[in-house]
């Protein structure tokens, strides 16, 4: 049977009230193509638009047919909100914006006559207009399209101009060669053919020279190429491209007509916005009945894509991970943002994701925690016992007592779990492994390791060994569902946040802590009886509190009589780090100086709108230092040495901003007088920009990975998403609210701050401000 997700009106409309992203067209029309038509008992029906929508309830059928009436496009929001005496404006406003949720309503604003021979796309695309929401009505995509000149190339390009005659463009030439492509081109389309594809590179490189975007497609017997979108100074460039392709599609296409037909269609869409097309750095692959997608990337050693000055690391000579960074994370510029994507968050499929509760470990055993140690109490001494456990866990990635998630999370999903070993903690059996069971504040129980199993799980030495490790692991099943490939990143970063906090309450209570660099996930995963793979669990990190007493066996230092043979093979049996253990007590966090600082710490929101004032230099300094705080306790910890860096968009009140960074002799301003139009280059929420102070998270990349492989990377990740959990927390105290930000646009941060995007890559976005409401 079918599964219907549904959503009430007043969550969406409540929505709406709390992000500067979505705003209720002006005028809105519900578009005339759309029918309205009863079903069952209480629901109306609207079929025509992208998929079907059915609106049911208490006065769906009385009310909604009189709404719709008035929704013609020719009046305001105000009038239509005053239109009906009877009913209270929030009941009205949570209907309309249930419509517009649903796709069903454009603005009438601008509207005119459709041009000649445009009638029928103009209809389509008016039914369509939620696909993307770029546009906020048809007239509008018929705008972009009317706007822009194209360019045709290659033996291809007859049977493109003949599919493109009414696509509603300004204009189409056919340039003789390379250095006859007009200036005002818009888009360069390349459609060659596997016989006869000379020159094809020259065309490539004098567009990206000339900054003309161009969509490359390759016609041969076998196979086809469409795509990718080049896009100078953003975009792998199309020597990247040749690097990355095996092979060029070769022969007589037999059916070219078609393909142009393809290739024309997708050259609307792109313009027009009113489709969703997927060409930044992707090429399809159609090779008979097969499929595949070419991701690119800008790749070190190109000079035209900005890495000229960078090669390979030695340890990933064919980019591999930085491939798969991009196949992952890769965000279109946001000249090709959909705002679909952010609104996707008030699908009535992610608010129900959102609701599920996480699934237990089934068949371990339950085990009750006692109270917690409170906050205000720490007086322990260091100790580490179950209360003060379940303080750390309920923090880092628990509940509070209203259910509401004390840490942020991507999505508010929850990704972040921790798992227990306790190996002396009074009342758990020596080698206990627990998982905690955050939405009941329990432990379940799982069974017990040998000092044995865990030493080699972590790649260290049986005598570093804490007396309570903690292992990070994110739950990637809604991550997976709601962010698709985001979901590697968000499980690092989510586990980040939850290591901040845990950092954080152990300097508060004065608790030893190390970190274990060396740990093998996939023998940690046995022992956890963890499944690692995409939409199941990923091992993040692991952290050691409490000094090594009671190992299982005496420290030696010295040599073992009699076992040298033995005591090599143990040795060698280790490939990570075998030194003495970074076991520090970290400096309490800003938070810890709080009167409450429980409830400091439940009282943190994350907060999209703000009140514009700027922050004062003490507040922004505090915020920078901060930020490299938490990255050098974790370094002092033993965690890996990364290089992060720490730049920000300060508002100066004046509706633009500086770029900053912390000198050595105070604040160092790199860039004075930015806009708000620059600034909304950088993230697909352009809203979290009018911020009074964004944070913005860079690290090195290249360096990363040279020095310790897709782990390098993951730590790099995982390190943003510890300054986020650390600079909110320590921001908080101080009054000042905030909001981190995974919908990056990288594209945009490399010519806003100077910088390759890739020894230098963008990592995390938080934004910082007052929201006139404080925490008391
Ligand atoms: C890794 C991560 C990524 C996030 N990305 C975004 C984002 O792109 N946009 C946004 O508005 N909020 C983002 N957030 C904030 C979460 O939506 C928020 O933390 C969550 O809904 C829980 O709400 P709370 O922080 O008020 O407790 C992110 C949070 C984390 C930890």
């Amino acid at each position: 049977m079918n599964q219907m997700n549904s959503v009430s009106a007043d969550t969406i409309g409540g929505s709406f009230l709390n992000d500067a992203e979505l705003t209720l067209p002006p005028r809105p029309r519900l578009p005339p193509e759309i029918m309205m038509i009863p079903y069952g008992a209480q629901g109306l029906l609207f079929e025509g638009g992208d998929g079907n929508q059915l609106i049911s309830g208490r006065g769906a059928r009385s009310f909604i047919p009189r709404l719709v009436a008035v929704l013609d496009g020719t009046r305001t929001l105000d009038q239509i909100l005053t239109a009906f005496p009877g009913i209270p404006q929030a009941k009205v406003f949570g209907a309309l914006a249930l419509l517009y949720s649903r796709g069903l309503l454009e603005d009438g604003t601008g509207d005119g006559p459709i041009p000649e021979g445009m009638t029928e796309s103009a209809k389509f695309f008016g039914r369509y207009i939620d696909a993307t929401r770029v546009n906020g009505n048809r007239h509008a995509a018929l705008a972009r399209l009317a706007e822009t000149h194209v360019a045709l190339c290659g033996n291809g390009a007859s049977a493109l101009a003949e599919a493109l005659e009414c696509a509603g463009f300004a204009s189409l030439v056919t340039p003789e060669g390379p250095a006859d492509i007009p200036d005002r081109t818009g888009l360069l389309i390349t459609l060659f053919t596997g016989e006869d594809d000379a020159g094809i590179q020259e065309w490539l490189d004098t567009a990206w020279a000339q900054g003309i975007q161009t969509l490359h497609a390759h016609l041969g017997a076998d196979k086809v190429e469409i795509g990718p979108l080049f896009m100078p100074g953003a975009s792998a460039s199309p020597s990247c491209f040749h690097r990355l392709r095996t092979k060029a599609p070769q022969g007589n296409c037999a059916d070219p007509g078609f393909w142009a037909g393809i290739v024309a269609l997708s050259a609307q869409s792109l313009i027009s916005r009113i489709g969703r097309v997927e060409l930044y750095n992707i090429c399809h692959i159609h090779a008979g009945d097969s499929y595949e997608k070419l991701n690119l990337a800008r790749l070190p050693g190109s000079e035209a894509a900005g890495l000229g000055h960078v090669s390979p690391p030695g340890s990933d000579p064919h980019n591999v991970v930085w491939r798969l960074h991009n196949a992952a994370n890769g965000m279109a510029p946001r000249e090709l943002q959909v705002p679909r994507d952010h609104q996707m968050h008030y699908s009535a499929s992610n608010i129900s994701t959102a609701r599920e509760r996480p699934a237990p470990h089934h068949g371990a055993t339950p085990f009750a925690l006692p109270d917690e140690r409170p906050l205000s109490n720490r007086t322990g001494n260091g100790r580490i016992d179950l209360p003060v456990l379940a303080t750390m866990l309920r923090h880092a990635v628990g509940y509070d007592h209203a259910g509401r998630r004390i840490a942020p999370s991507a999505g508010g999903l929850g990704s972040a779990n921790l798992y227990l070993v306790a190996r002396d903690v009074p009342g758990l059996p020596r080698g206990a492994i627990c998982h905690y069971y955050a939405p009941d504040h329990r432990l379940d129980y799982l069974g017990t390791v040998t000092d044995e199993e865990l030493s080699g799980a972590l790649g260290t030495l049986a005598q570093d060994l804490p007396r309570v490790l903690l292992i990070g692991a994110s739950d990637t099943d809604k991550t997976q569902k709601k962010y698709n490939n985001f979901a590697f990143r968000f499980a690092q970063l989510d586990c980040g946040v939850a290591r901040a906090y845990l950092t954080g309450i152990a300097g508060h209570f004065g608790l030893p802590m190390r970190d274990y660099p060396g740990l093998r996930d996939r023998s940690m995963a046995l022992l956890l009886r963890l499944g690692i793979r995409a939409g199941q669990q990923i091992v993040t990190f692991a952290a050691g509190l409490g000094d090594g007493a009671h190992p299982g066996r005496q420290l030696l230092p010295a040599l073992r009589p009699f076992q040298a043979v033995t005591q090599l093979i143990e040795l060698s049996a280790h490939d990570g780090p075998v030194g003495s253990p970074a076991m520090i007590v970290p400096d309490p966090p800003i938070w810890s100086m709080a009167a409450d600082p429980a409830t400091l710490l439940a009282t943190r929101r994350s907060q999209r709108v703000f009140d514009g004032l700027p922050l004062a230099a003490d507040e922004i300094a505090m915020i920078f230092r901060e930020a490299q705080a938490i990255c050098d306790t974790l370094e002092k910890t033993g965690a890996r040495h990364l290089r992060l860096r720490f730049r920000a968009i300060a508002a100066t009140g004046d509706g633009r901003a500086d770029i900053v960074r912390p000198g050595q002799d105070g604040l160092e301003t790199l860039r004075t007088g930015v806009t708000a139009d620059a600034l909304a280059e950088l993230t697909i929420q352009p809203g979290l920009m009018e911020a009074p102070f964004v944070l913005l998270v860079t690290g090195d990349l290249h360096h990363a990975v040279d020095t310790a492989g897709a782990r390098g990377y993951r730590d790099l990740i995982g390190r943003a998403g510890a300054v986020a959990g650390h600079t909110l927390t320590a921001a908080w105290e101080r009054g000042i609210s905030g909001c981190p930000w995974g919908g990056m646009c990288e594209s945009g941060w490399g010519p806003l701050l100077e910088i390759d995007r890739y020894t230098d890559c963008p990592l995390f976005g938080i934004s910082f401000g007052r929201t006139g409401a404080g925490h008391g």
